[in-house]
């Protein structure tokens, strides 16, 4: 049997339209390869966010390409984010590769390996169509991503997504609640909406059967053996009241939430086009607090945006420090080809930017172990998710609010239990459980 090997870089959109690409690739009857080595079909799923990701990539490339010269039956295919960015120049940059596709065009992946490798070598679109109808391989049991939407219609002056991924398009809701029946019927507990930004959902859908995202959750929320629902991300612009009174009255929509808010100054934020400014995000964050109280909040953070003063930056820590994070990614800006931000003529130094990000994530770190050490003494439902990688003794699972939780004693896979937390870290809690699980 001829064998593939995928490598997936990016966001969880990327993780989830690599299980379409596994299942695609294995009911045309290629088993999985342990190392591209041993693959007559080396495939890739790539990110295109920051300069460091196309980096990553291009060195893994760079591998296939020596396997291939070795082995010139070796087929090379690139999907994805970059792929979509590069187009038709990839092939005369990269000459070794022998397919790409762009991430609205997955099933063409298909046709190509369907068609022994004789179609042209390039499908990019921004959108062709959903891959919710193609194979899937998925890899936990009883966790599943369900892509809500895809593409993105804000205008983040940093950001290339829109232009990869295209403009924002709903998946109707039958179809998704059906996906998430079919999850639930299989084992699947918790379920992750997936969009570049959930909360707009619907939007875009036909007058005469559009919902909104908050009757989305109204009606994944009742479906009966699904325990958990998560999203990610929404964008602080779209948090309507309907909403947040959504997320707080349905019982399985978990208290976390990631929300995005990359400066903490005005300045910048309008410069970036995230048409929210310090004082509206705040204001948010204690809306969200007041219908929801133990929730914890994750966000993101870009450190030297074009412009970004030393004042513009203690304006970030500042927000950061007020609303108290639970966890933070922090990104030292990476200036996007074609993207407005990069042509931008007050670029801040790379050493600015080290030291800048450097401060954040003390801060980061800081309250990390704070809102941790709160929850000492506290009870918490744990999903699950295998043993500790370093002591088959001690189960390892997540709580609703997101965060790793360790326990004894063990418990099987897919087993909700109740854990009173005994100790923190800025990355973990420890803890007893309490009773038995439930299965
Ligand atoms: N759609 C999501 C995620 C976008 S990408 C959202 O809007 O929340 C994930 C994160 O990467 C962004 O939130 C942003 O913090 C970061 N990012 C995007 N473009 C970047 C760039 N050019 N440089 C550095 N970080 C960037
Ligand atoms: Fe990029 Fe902004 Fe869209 Fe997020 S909301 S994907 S940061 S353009
Ligand atoms: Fe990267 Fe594309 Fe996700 S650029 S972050 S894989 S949407």
């Amino acid at each position: 049997m001829r064998r593939y090997h995928l490598t997936t870089f990016g966001c969880q959109m990327n993780a989830h339209d690599s299980e379409r690409i596994k299942g695609l690739l294995e009911s045309a009857g290629l088993g999985e390869a342990q190392s591209a080595n041993e693959a007559d079909v080396i495939v890739f799923n790539t990110c295109t966010i920051r300069e460091r990701a196309d980096g990553r990539f291009l060195q893994h490339l760079s591998n296939a390409r020596a396997l291939k010269r070795r082995d010139p039956d070796r087929r090379i295919i690139v999907g994805g984010c970059w792929s979509e960015s590069m187009k038709d120049a990839l092939f005369e940059e990269h000459p070794e590769v022998d397919f790409a596709f762009g991430p609205g065009s997955i099933a063409r992946l298909g046709d190509y390996i369907g068609a022994g490798g004789s179609l042209p070598r390039g499908h990019f679109s921004t959108f062709d169509e959903f891959a919710g109808d193609l194979p899937m391989r998925r890899e936990r049991p009883h966790q599943a991503w369900l892509q809500i939407s895809m593409g993105c219609n804000s205008v983040c002056s940093y950001c290339i997504v829109p232009s990869v991924r295209g403009r924002e398009r709903s998946r109707p809701w039958r179809d998704l609640v059906d996906e998430a029946e079919r999850l639930v019927a299989d084992g699947v507990r918790e379920i992750t909406l997936l969009g570049q930004n959930v909360n707009s959902y619907g939007r875009d859908l036909p007058v005469d059967d559009r919902i909104g995202f908050a009757d989305l959750i109204r009606r994944l929320d009742g479906i009966d053996g699904l325990d958990r629902l998560r999203y990610t991300s929404p964008h602080p612009k779209d948090f309507t009241a309907d909403v947040i009174a959504a997320l707080a009255s349905c019982a399985s929509a978990c208290e976390h939430m990631h929300l995005p808010l990359q400066s903490g100054s005005s300045r910048v934020l309008k410069r970036m086009r995230r048409t929210y400014d310090r004082d509206r995000f705040v204001a948010l964050v204690g809306r969200i607090r007041a219908a929801i109280p133990d929730i914890a909040l994750t966000t993101d953070i870009i450190v030297g945006f074009p412009g970004e003063s030393e004042q513009d930056f203690a304006d970030t820590l500042a927000v950061y420090d007020e609303v108290g994070f639970d966890h933070a990614f922090t990104f030292v800006y990476s200036p996007r080809r074609g993207t407005e931000a990069a042509a931008m003529d007050d670029q801040v130094a790379d050493v600015v930017k080290r030291e800048r990000v450097e401060r954040l994530v003390d801060l980061v770190q800081l309250h990390a172990h704070r809102r941790n050490a709160a929850l000492v003494g506290t009870v918490q439902e744990v999903l699950v998710e295998g043993v500790s990688r370093t002591d088959s003794d001690v189960g390892r699972g997540r709580s609703r609010g997101n965060k790793t939780v360790l326990f004894s004693p063990p418990a099987p896979e897919g087993a909700l239990v109740d854990v009173r937390v005994e100790a923190a870290t800025s990355q973990t809690l420890r803890g007893v459980a309490l009773v038995a699980a439930r299965q």
